[in-house]
């Protein structure tokens, strides 16, 4: 049977690196021919613009993520191509402005419902892994990516508005953990936008990689987490080469080879290349 792996990348703070991220997860996976599924579950709809797509156009279509939530539809992903020769896809659901407004409604164990869409979908055995872009903000969303993820993607921004909101991402799966009788288990954190030459990015990375597994592991002493594995891999530097591949929706290992294909640039990709080993048990 094929075992399908729900990737999440969340952080409740806004603009740390989440959509990027998911980016290039997703087609990293497809690049190294596995079946993925690419999900944009956040109502900011930064993902489906970023792949050209007009969210009007697929609001309330099977495309659209947020008809999870309605009972009688069945959604059905859009094959996109991601490389130049076509020959390397991603399915997508995209997101639109209903995702918002089924979040606000106040139907009842809607917590679960990306949970009970993914089982399906996994008992279908198509895909090997699930890619889920979320919003940078707490509610129905991000608990209904919480309780649907094998493993849970967590970048930081290296500045302390983030560090600091990351005690409060842990101890709001905390929450999820009790509320549903969950367990949260892989969790791989990384800060992001580091600039390594700035003594204040030097102590907010100090805090992400040192400080924040402490309070993790205080919390597992004290009983929670008690499935919870922590990876801490690389920060990924700020550069401008990341902001460029975002802005013109180019795969950034493709980016970054036309770019410049300097060992600089290319050190830029260790952090993605151990969440891909970690994810695959395997190297890219
Ligand atoms: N390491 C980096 N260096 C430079 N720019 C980066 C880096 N990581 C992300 N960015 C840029 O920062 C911006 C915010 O990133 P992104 O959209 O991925 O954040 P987000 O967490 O998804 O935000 P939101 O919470 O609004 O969804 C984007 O323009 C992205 O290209
Ligand atoms: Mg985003």
């Amino acid at each position: 049977m094929k075992d399908t792996q729900v990737i999440v990348i969340a952080n409740q703070k806004g603009g740390v690196g989440k959509t990027k991220t998911a980016d290039v997860v997703a087609r990293d996976l497809a690049i190294k021919k596995n079946k993925v599924l690419l999900i944009d579950f956040d109502p900011q709809m930064t993902l489906t613009k970023q792949f050209g797509v007009d969210s009007t156009s697929i609001r309330n279509t099977p495309q659209d993520s947020s008809i999870i939530f309605t009972d009688n539809k069945t959604p059905e992903p859009k094959r996109v191509a991601i490389n130049q020769s076509e020959d390397c896809f991603l399915d997508m659901l995209f997101a639109s402005f209903s995702l918002m407004e089924y979040a606000q409604s106040g139907m009842s164990a809607r917590e679960l419902k990306l949970k009970a869409y993914l089982k399906k979908i996994k008992k279908q055995e198509i895909y090997d892994y699930i890619v889920i872009d979320t919003a940078g903000s707490l509610g129905v969303l991000f608990n209904n990516a919480i309780l649907s993820a094998d493993t849970i993607i967590l970048p930081i921004a290296t500045v302390s508005a983030a560090t600091n909101a990351t005690e409060s991402f842990f101890n709001e799966l905390i929450v999820i953990e009790e509320q549903f009788d969950h367990k949260i288990k892989d969790v791989i954190l990384f800060g992001n936008m580091y600039n390594k030459i700035a003594t204040h990015d030097k102590e907010q990375l100090n805090i992400i990689e040192n400080d924040i597994p402490r309070y993790v592991q205080i919390k597992k002493d004290s009983g929670y987490f008690q499935q919870l594995n922590l990876h801490v891999v690389k920060a990924v530097p700020i550069r401008t080469v990341i902001k460029d591949a975002t802005g013109s929706a180019i795969y950034l290992r493709d980016y970054i080879k036309s770019y410049s294909n300097s060992k600089s640039n290319q050190k830029i990709l260790k952090t993605y290349n151990q969440i891909y080993k970690i994810l695959t048990n395997k190297l890219f």
